[in-house]
């Protein structure tokens, strides 16, 4: 029997499967389908928010309660997903990667998910501080009752009024936050795809 070829042939595999590219380290199932959702949700929601203003006035209404039904849709995806993240250990960034990069990523993740809550939260509150919300019920897609919140629907109407401007504001400013991060975000990932050619993308898609 000729061991010696059997032996090269073995030594070549070992080497081949030393040499070959790692797997990429992907995020579970779970979270690329939240990751995505939400992702969609939130430009969706942006895109309403913004529009609402211009709209002829007979849509307002309706684009305003798609919004709000939207955003509380987007609250509860977000906590799922703070629930995932605080559960797992996400795939770790690329090692080739210069520690200011692998910072800069996880400070621009952590705000995001802080977004996620705050920019629905405010708008909820924003919402509940309304003068005519008693008299509006809130229903999700026009199906689902939802509730305003109690401890600000049942404020004296002189402290409501200028709440619902200050929740406003608010609202809008972390729509701001919201617009610099995604940019940062998504700019980020483009540089890796593109000038790095070290994707980040595939880690987020089966
Ligand atoms: C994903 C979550 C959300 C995003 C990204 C978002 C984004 C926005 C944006 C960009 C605007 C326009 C702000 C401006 O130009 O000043 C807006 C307005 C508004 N949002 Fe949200 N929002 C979200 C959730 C909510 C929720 C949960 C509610 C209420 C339950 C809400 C209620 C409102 C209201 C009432 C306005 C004012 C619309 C108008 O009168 O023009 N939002 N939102």
């Amino acid at each position: 029997m000729d061991t010696s070829t059997s032996s090269r042939t073995a030594t070549r595999d070992g080497a081949d499967a030393l040499y070959a590219p790692l797997p990429i380290a992907r995020y579970t199932h779970t979270a690329m389908i939240l990751h995505w959702l939400i992702a969609v949700l939130i430009i969706a929601n942006v895109v309403l928010g913004l529009s609402a203003d211009s709209l002829p006035d007979d849509w307002v209404r309706p684009v305003i309660d798609t919004h709000k039904s939207i955003g509380i849709t987007v609250l509860g995806l977000a906590l799922l997903r703070v629930l995932w993240r605080v559960s797992h250990r996400p795939p770790p960034l690329p090692r080739e990667f210069p520690s200011w990069e692998r910072m800069a990523a996880h400070v621009a993740h952590f705000l995001l998910y802080f977004l996620m809550i705050a920019l629905p939260l405010s708008g909820w509150m924003h919402d509940s501080a309304w003068k005519d919300a008693a008299t509006h019920p809130m229903h999700l897609f026009g199906v689902v009752p939802f509730p305003r919140i109690g401890l600000i629907l049942n404020l004296d109407p002189a402290v409501k009024e200028p709440l619902h401007d200050r929740f406003g504001a608010l609202h809008t400013y972390l729509g701001y936050a919201l617009y610099a991060l995604l940019a940062m975000h998504i700019g980020g990932a483009l540089k890796h795809e593109l000038l790095d050619r070290k994707s980040v993308f595939k880690r987020m898609v089966p």
